[in-house]
């Protein structure tokens, strides 16, 4: 392994005593896509960075349009220092490393070719020998078809090192991995057809986020949290994905597929697991996922009545006019795709029963946070409990319960993992306000991961792509995992396709009513999503 030493006080993971990579061809299929260029190449450079990978590592870009190796390159730098530049970007390394990055380029390879043609795979295999990670940066719809001609030319055979060719055959496959639970079940038959489940690494990018990997260290790792988090304690959980995007350049691609399929069966699902999991009997990978499904199984197919569908109209976020989503490019005068989704979920297991799980996600709103927030049961005892509007015998503050009046009880505590953009956990709790009275204050204890380790450069590809080359698939998605999740909101997709109206939302505002009305009618609010959560 050779490669450009590491920048003192620019590490971009916490990397000590981490094994280098084996060597390996990472073969990109949508070589010149978005996803390659603003998260995959910046995630390989951040491993360069950390010196993660081998001498003897390979990047060969796949993609239809006629394009030189230099120019595959230069796009690819060109979009790198933008990020770099950019002080929203999560790559934020203060500047590019000509080093590293040449390191990268040198190791590039363009291949102008059709997806489609049996011929790319035929001279895929003449190129190809030893270890390689087929990573599927492309439209869905080629998932299926790439996996079987891989599977046709003999690509994805493993064989023992030392042997003709040798090593790994590996398929990193991006979301949606289908579009419905008939859709996933289907993909999932045709791709277990050509190779076997250990060879397919079902991405979603959310488990490469550090704070959300760190939920299980959190629960694990502590004496602390494990004892309350269960149903004795636990009233109810709130996942927010809160976005002020809109759909921008995406429109084909958002008509058919909508927030509930974008964000829910994947990425809030994974939060879901995170939170909701029994512990695993080791990290192994077959044990955690095997946990994950479990739980994921065990979520009830959601009900009608309990889905809340919105769509933005004109607005103004960020202090900017913002159009509806029906004049946004590439989208129906009268589409009926929701933008928004909230849905109340149960799961039942002994730890759950009786816990709702509340989801939301949605764009164009007023804030933009992704968060978990547990929020506790009353304390039992009521000994802080006291009367509403009654003053105390001094004439301020509140009266203790016997002097009559509406209960009121201590706020609730509630603990937040913030997962973007912030990384980190918030505890409200209840102290006793400095003075001669019993007055009850709520107060908030937080921390930020950069606080105690840095301000890290992680795009979230980083440990997904270097786990997947070390065979590690703790942080990959399992077929039985995601048919799991597509099951549990199957009816919330049936209701859209038959065409149902989303209600609508102004752009900048924190949602349709009816998801209020959801928590409302169970007594329940939800986080306030403001720009001041940003
Ligand atoms: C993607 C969705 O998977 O996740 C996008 O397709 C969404 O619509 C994005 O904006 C959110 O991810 P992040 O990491 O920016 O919160």
């Amino acid at each position: 392994m050779s490669v450009p030493e590491a920048q003192p006080g620019s590490s971009s993971t916490s990397t000590a005593g981490a094994t280098p990579a084996p060597p390996c061809t990472i073969v990109i299929f949508g070589a010149r896509g978005d996803l390659t260029k603003r998260l995959l190449m910046p995630s390989i450079y951040n491993l360069v960075h950390d010196q993660l990978l081998d001498d003897q590592t390979h990047f060969l870009g796949v993609d239809h349009n006629d394009l030189s190796t230099d120019d595959w390159r230069k796009q690819l730098s060109d979009t790198l220092k933008e990020l770099a530049d950019d002080p929203h970007a999560e790559f934020h390394a203060d500047k590019v490393d000509p080093k590293t990055w040449k390191w990268v380029t040198d190791r590039m390879e363009y291949f102008t070719a059709d997806f489609d043609a049996d011929e790319t795979y035929t001279k895929l295999n003449d190129k190809l020998k030893g270890n390689a990670v087929f990573y599927l940066a492309v439209s869905a719809r080629f998932f299926g078809p790439v996996v079987e001609k891989l599977g046709k030319a003999g690509l994805l055979k493993e064989s023992k090192e030392g042997s003709q060719g040798g090593g790994f055959r590996r398929v990193i496959i991006e979301k949606p991995f289908g579009s419905d639970l008939a859709s996933a079940r289907e993909l999932n038959r045709k791709i277990l057809a050509v190779a076997d489940e250990s060879q397919f690494y079902r991405i979603d990018h959310f488990l490469g986020k550090d704070a959300v990997q760190s939920v299980l260290a959190m629960r694990f790792a502590n004496r602390l949290f494990e004892p309350a988090w269960r149903a004795e304690s636990i009233d109810h959980v709130q996942i927010s994905a809160a976005e002020t995007i809109g759909v921008g350049s995406r429109g084909n691609f958002y008509e058919t597929t909508g927030a509930l399929r974008d964000m829910v069966p994947n990425h809030l699902f994974q939060l879901l697991s995170m939170i909701g999991i029994e512990p695993p009997k080791s990290l192994e990978a077959e044990a955690v996922r095997d946990e994950k499904t479990r739980l994921l199984k065990a979520v009830q197919a959601v009900k009608i009545e309990d889905v809340a569908r919105g769509q933005y109209s004109a607005g103004k976020v960020d202090g900017e006019a913002a159009k509806g989503y029906r004049e946004e490019d590439k989208v129906a005068a009268d589409s009926t795709t929701e933008t928004y989704v909230a849905l109340k979920l149960t799961i039942n297991t002994p730890r759950w029963a009786g816990v709702p799980f509340y989801l939301r996600t949605g764009k164009r709103l007023g804030g933009r946070f992704t968060e978990i927030a547990i929020h506790f049961k009353p304390e039992p005892y009521g000994l802080f409990s006291h009367a509403s509007g009654a003053q105390d015998a001094e004439g301020k503050g509140a009266a203790p319960l016997r002097t009559g009046g509406k209960v009121v009880e201590p706020p609730s505590n509630v603990l937040t993992v913030q997962i973007d953009p912030h990384h980190g956990a918030a505890m409200k709790f209840n102290v006793k306000v400095p003075g001669p009275l019993s007055h009850i204050g709520e107060v908030e204890s937080s921390f930020d991961f950069k606080d105690f380790f840095g301000d890290q450069s992680n795009v979230g590809y980083e440990s997904l792509v270097y786990e997947c080359l070390l065979g590690d698939a703790t942080l990959f998605q399992r077929a039985d995992t995601i048919e799991a999740s597509w099951a549990a909101v199957q009816p919330a997709i049936d209701l859209a396709e038959k065409g149902a109206q989303p209600e609508l939302y102004e752009a900048g505002s924190a949602g349709p009513a009816g998801a209020d009305a959801m928590l409302a009618r169970d007594g329940r609010a939800w986080t306030p999503i403001a720009p001041d959560k940003q």
